[in-house]
């Protein structure tokens, strides 16, 4: 018997392919036994077609067809004829194909994970044996269309005259905010390279260098803690320029944006994309990545309340904090006492101390702090949330910090909640004029809020030295949907600058040379003004996919402790690869 080679792709066959012979690969999905007929879905990466071994067609092939397992690889010869009993919602459903010759690859044993979209086994599993959950359709849909951006990214930036270059993995600690991954060096005694947790040092030596425009679709590292939308090593599509500012960088980010948005969605955007500095997100939405596919705003009451009875909200304005509102606009009727509480739960979870609310009704307000409200204070709400009858009111009075983080959570809650947005719109905004410092809760020292390369705005450059905590950063956000899914900034481009900074960052010199001594002494041999960005790739296609986890999209990912169920990463090592790397384990007790 000649060698079967497939001719065909499982998922591709339409009803115009009826009478003709093909062969077809891959796996088993399902069979039924019909008493004289066998049906079993073939499927492969493209899609599942439904094969027939009929005993009229052929005696062996039948034979074999009733040994067949889940997830057995065959390949089959047959004819295609149309489906008696059509199934049209599947795109292959109007064909099937009688069996005449069929060899089995391989067999399987039972595999722990059913191969179906909609399974309801634990992550862990998926995790454990991702080689079977990527078999499923969706798994592939995503890996495709991760490989659509990438392409997409890449076929844009060439045409604008990007040069992809590779920067090195093993590397000294890159600045980012996030722990370093480290690995020792067994050459060097006493060593050790970081992994970066950006290109960003090298991106600009890269402009030193002279390349003008750099790009590179590159895996970083950080020891961080991990969320839905973070995961220990993740890829960025980075980017850097010389001779541009801001409007450079924002111009072909968005048209960027608007190729591969065209090509993956068939959506136009709109350019160029809005923008809001970082003071007015935090006003208006309580966070720096605001969704703008939907209003409910935070409404800022705290002047309309300085003299309130309610002890909560005077003794919270008294202390120095602020009272925020949401007005869920005609939504009165449809919460509950029940679900007011369920939603001050959820604030709770973000910090807050509790949910205050007024329902606006035909007959006045229904509120249990109502007693406390007097009758001015209470047009003063209406006035600024514009509530009127129908509306839910919620409030939480605290720190302005706490305000936002509970409120902006509850603003994505209810907008997903109630249907604010339709799943296939794509809002982007750009976030601007970020602080420049943050003051680290626990040492109480100055952190560069994006890193301390950023250049400051320039009216804000003598804030540097007086008051540092009140200078604006030329810093940019790239925002879809309400994922930060990029950041960036114009660099300090002198070493006069790149001092001060570092000064008002509590380095020393011999500090500051010590850990960037080689970038402050590229800037010396004349730098051009440069400027770059980075996207977090998974995070882009994550929303693309229409999915709530990177993981999804990332065909090997960590678990939540940065671990790799399916190779048991990290591991011990032994002791003679120890003794190479000069490294002593403490016992676990003993580090504890
Ligand atoms: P930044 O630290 O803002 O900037 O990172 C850029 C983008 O990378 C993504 N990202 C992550 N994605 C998944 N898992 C993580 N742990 C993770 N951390 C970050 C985010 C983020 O917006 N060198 C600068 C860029 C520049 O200034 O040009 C940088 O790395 O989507
Ligand atoms: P209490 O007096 O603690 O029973 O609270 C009365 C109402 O005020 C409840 O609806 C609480 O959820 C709400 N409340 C309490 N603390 C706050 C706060 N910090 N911000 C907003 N509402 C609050």
């Amino acid at each position: 018997m000649e060698k079967l080679k497939r001719s065909h792709m499982a998922g591709t066959l339409r009803i115009e392919d009826i009478g003709k012979e093909i062969t077809l690969a891959g796996w088993v999905q399902k069979r039924r036994d019909l008493g004289g007929l066998i049906f079993v879905d073939l499927r492969d990466k493209t899609g599942i077609s439904q094969i027939v071994f009929d005993q009229d067609v052929s005696k062996e092939a039948f034979a074999t067809g009733e040994t067949l397992g889940s997830e057995y690889v065959i390949i089959v010869k047959g004819k295609v004829l149309e489906r008696h009993s059509k199934n049209l919602d599947m795109p292959t459903g109007e064909v099937e194909i009688f069996v005449k010759e069929v060899e089995v690859l391989n067999e399987a044993k039972t595999p722990p994970i059913y191969i179906k979209d909609d399974d309801q086994v634990s992550e862990n599993l998926r995790l454990k044996y991702r080689y079977l959950d990527l078999r499923k359709n969706s798994m592939q849909q995503n890996l495709k269309l991760r490989h659509e951006v990438t392409k997409l990214v890449r076929e844009f930036l060439d045409n604008e005259t990007f040069v992809e270059v590779e920067t090195p993995i093993l590397t000294k600690p890159t600045p980012e905010g996030a722990r370093d991954y480290i690995v020792p060096s067994r050459v060097n005694q006493g060593k050790f390279y970081a992994l970066p947790q950006s290109p960003q040092l090298f991106k600009q030596l890269l402009m030193v260098s002279g390349t003008d425009r750099y790009f590179q679709i590159v895996k970083c590292f950080r020891d961080e803690d991990l969320r839905a939308d973070r995961q220990p090593e993740f890829t960025q599509i980075d980017c850097e320029m010389s001779f541009v500012d801001e409007e450079d960088i924002m111009d072909i980010n968005e048209r960027m944006m608007a190729h591969v948005l065209k090509n993956i969605k068939d959506v136009e955007l709109s350019l160029p994309f809005p923008r809001i500095t970082y003071e007015e997100a935090m006003n208006r939405y309580g966070n720096d990545k605001p969704d703008t596919r939907f209003e409910l705003e935070l409404i800022d009451v705290t002047d309309s309340l300085k003299s309130s009875d309610f002890k909560v909200f005077s003794s919270t304005i008294e202390k120095g904090g602020i009272i925020k509102a949401i007005n869920v606009t005609g939504e009165a009727e449809n919460f509950s006492r029940k679900d007011i509480t369920n939603l001050e739960k959820y604030t709770k979870d973000y910090g807050a101390k509790g949910l205050a609310w007024i329902k606006v009704t035909e007959e006045g307000i229904n509120s249990p702090i109502a007693k406390f409200l007097s009758d001015t204070e209470i047009q003063s709400i209406l006035d600024k949330t514009q509530g009127k009858t129908g509306d839910l009111l919620l409030f939480v009075a605290d720190e302005a910090q706490v305000v936002h983080g509970a409120l902006s959570n509850l603003r994505n809650y209810l907008g997903k909640a109630l249907n604010l947005y339709k799943e296939d719109q794509f809002n982007f905004l750009w976030v601007t004029e970020f602080p420049l410092f943050e003051r680290d809760q626990e040492t109480n020292r100055l952190t560069a809020m994006h890193h301390p390369f950023t250049a400051p705005i320039d009216e804000d450059l003598l804030l540097l030295e007086k008051k540092p905590e009140d200078a604006r950063a030329r810093a940019y956000d790239i925002v879809l949907n309400g994922h930060e899914i990029g950041g960036g900034s114009i660099r300090i481009h002198t070493s006069n600058i790149q001092e001060k900074m570092f000064d008002a960052l509590g380095f020393s010199k011999e500090e500051a040379y010590k850990k960037f001594g080689f970038l402050l002494e590229a800037f010396q041999f004349g730098t051009p003004p440069h400027g770059g960005i980075a996207y977090g790739l998974d995070r882009l296609v994550m929303i693309l996919a229409n999915e709530d986890n990177i993981r999804q999209v990332i065909a090997f990912p960590k678990t939540q402790n940065a671990t790799c169920l399916l190779t048991d990463a990290p591991t011990s090592i032994d002791d003679e690869q120890l003794a190479e790397l000069h490294i002593n384990v403490k016992s676990t007790e003993e580090s504890t």
